[in-house]
């Protein structure tokens, strides 16, 4: 595209070099960077799912796979799909085609094996709950009247991973942002899933929490064990701990590691987020 923004001189030294070096391919034609071994254990499969809402078609064809371990990021524009792609692995809503499976197993069966940390706004800010309570209550399946011992361990630990100890006792309505988010992530980390979701955690966070959040998004890409759907249009944080990244806009229109992605002439050219990519990286929704 010849519209297409500046790119800085940190863009276009992409991991592989010059963008010269990537195949050239006619427009419009999905990229397919380096994938997964075919055949490496996957946490996710997600094959040719569509989803209409009245005659409007929001998710067609999508097609890809998460192996053990690994942290990917899923890019898109508003209005992508991505938000309702997340709802169909969760089982939340049903495809109208396609099929998902969690760790082998049918979206019913495997949605255990999954921590989903849900967009802030999501959360009833004037619910009366502390860290601890939330935390419980999502292992448990419901509200714990008395905590246990072994309950609080666990809660201890997760949060004490999270850096959201000291936060323990706190009402959920008082903690800022970034804490609400490590408060979640804490949350999800506690049922020891195999599939992390995190829906933009980073969306409506002051600087100094982001910073923390993508610290640890950072520290679970490092792991083998904890693989990661991250749906962001933070830079830093793809840049940080994508090992691979799904670009989505109805259909996966790219699909590969980010530095092929970064690098690609026309890749560059597709929004990453919903604007243009300096006010993004400053804004870090
Ligand atoms: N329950 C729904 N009913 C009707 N339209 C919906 C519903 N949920 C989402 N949409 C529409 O589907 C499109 C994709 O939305 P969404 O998955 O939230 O995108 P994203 O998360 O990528 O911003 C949007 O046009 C949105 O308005
Ligand atoms: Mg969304």
């Amino acid at each position: 595209m010849s519209d297409a923004p500046p790119r800085s001189a940190a863009r276009s030294e992409g991991a592989l070099g010059p963008a010269s070096r990537l195949p050239s391919r006619s427009s419009g034609e999905p990229f397919r960077g380096t994938l997964p071994p075919e055949e490496a254990p996957r946490v996710l499969d997600v094959k040719g799912v569509s989803k209409r809402f009245g005659s409007k078609v929001v998710l067609d064809d999508v097609t890809f796979y998460v192996p053990v371990g690994e942290f990917l990021c899923l890019c898109g524009p508003n209005g992508a799909g991505k938000s309702t792609l997340l709802k169909a692995i969760l089982g939340l809503l049903t495809p109208d085609a396609g099929a998902i499976l969690v760790d082998g197993e049918t979206v019913e069966k495997g949605r255990s094996k999954i921590g989903y940390v849900p967009q802030r706004k999501a959360f009833d800010r004037d619910f009366p709950a502390t860290p601890l309570e939330v935390i419980v209550a999502n292992v448990r399946g419901r509200w714990p009247l008395r905590i246990s011992k072994d309950e609080r361990e666990l809660a201890m630990g997760v949060l004490e991973k999270t850096g959201a100890s000291a936060l323990a006792n706190a009402q959920m309505r008082d903690l800022s942002g970034g804490e609400t988010q490590r408060v979640f992530l804490a949350r999800a980390l506690a049922t020891k899933p195999s599939l992390l979701i995190l829906d933009e955690p980073t969306a409506g966070v002051d600087v100094g929490g982001r910073a923390a959040i993508i610290d640890l998004m950072a520290e679970i890409s490092a792991s083998d064990v904890i693989a990661a759907i991250l749906v962001t249009h933070n830079l830093q944080a793809i840049a940080r701990c994508a090992e691979r990244v799904v670009y989505l806009e109805r259909t996966v229109r790219a699909w590969g590691l980010w530095s092929e992605l970064s690098s690609d002439r026309e890749l560059s050219a597709i929004q990453i987020g919903a604007g243009d990519h300096r006010t993004l990286a400053m804004d870090g929704d």
